[in-house]
């Protein structure tokens, strides 16, 4: 479904209950997509706020699934400002919400930068959002961020892992069961995002070990399929130092 149609943002439902809020922007040639994963829960989950200038567009789409009042839980992969950019606007518009991220996030930027208290969670956490139960992983320095995790849906098997697999292009299909890895590697050739850390493989078999359903992508089309597979081939090259 269009939101909007001067923005082209889009909103579809990706998995059960999972909203993919998706706005394209001109950052670079051929375009980029920022994505905010909606969970419709008992207990309403954003992760990813978009920029803050984006804040009237992605509220207007969260509108389309749901009022924002309802939303309980908002957080992100890791600061910058297309995960968080928005969150004190976010924050205003639903009072019951809690900011969340890492315990480095926390104690990092959203302890300064959240207007009300954040939770921070810690590596393996699992919590519940009534109907849901979402796993915490902390992944640091991967791809990039010291304050950096991804979050795991275990009833869909859904990974929300933020800037991994991040494909270039302004108008990108919702879901795609072909492989993301060329394209995000495409994307790396252009923009290293990628902090070089030596804990990269580790890490990448951790969230493999998940054996996720679908890859929830920031930017990008979201990835249905083998996700374990997927992680792994890219582990493997990054090892080889790319494609
Ligand atoms: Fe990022
Ligand atoms: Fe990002």
């Amino acid at each position: 479904m269009i939101a909007n149609p001067e923005t082209t943002t889009r909103v579809d439902e990706v998995a059960a209950g999972i909203y993919r809020i998706s706005t394209p922007l001109d950052v670079i040639p051929g375009g980029f997509t920022f994505n905010s994963y909606l969970l419709a829960a008992e207990e309403p989950l954003l992760f990813h706020t978009a920029y803050r200038k984006l804040f009237p567009i992605t509220l207007e789409a969260v509108k389309k699934v749901m009022p924002v009042e309802k939303l309980r839980w908002i957080g992100g992969s890791h600061f910058e400002s297309d995960e968080y950019g928005a969150l004190n606007d976010f924050l205003a518009a639903a009072p019951q919400a809690t900011a969340f991220g890492s315990e480095i996030g926390v104690l990092t930027s959203l302890n300064d930068y959240a207007a009300r208290p954040a939770r921070a969670f810690a590596d393996g956490e699992v919590f519940s959002i009534g109907d849901r139960r979402m796993k915490w992983l902390y992944t640091p320095h991967v791809p990039h961020g010291w304050d950096c995790g991804v979050l795991f849906d275990v009833s869909t098997q859904t990974l929300l892992c933020g800037d991994l697999f991040t494909q270039p292009g302004a108008h990108m299909p919702p879901v795609t069961e072909s492989e993301i890895l060329s394209a995000s590697e495409g994307m790396r050739g252009m923009l290293d995002y990628y902090a070089h850390a030596t804990s990269t493989s580790a890490i990448l078999e951790r969230l493999a070990s998940l054996q996720p359903s679908m890859l929830a992508c920031q930017h990008g089309s979201a990835y249905r399929g083998d996700g374990a597979a997927l992680l792994r081939e890219l582990a493997a090259t990054l090892t080889n130092g790319g494609r």
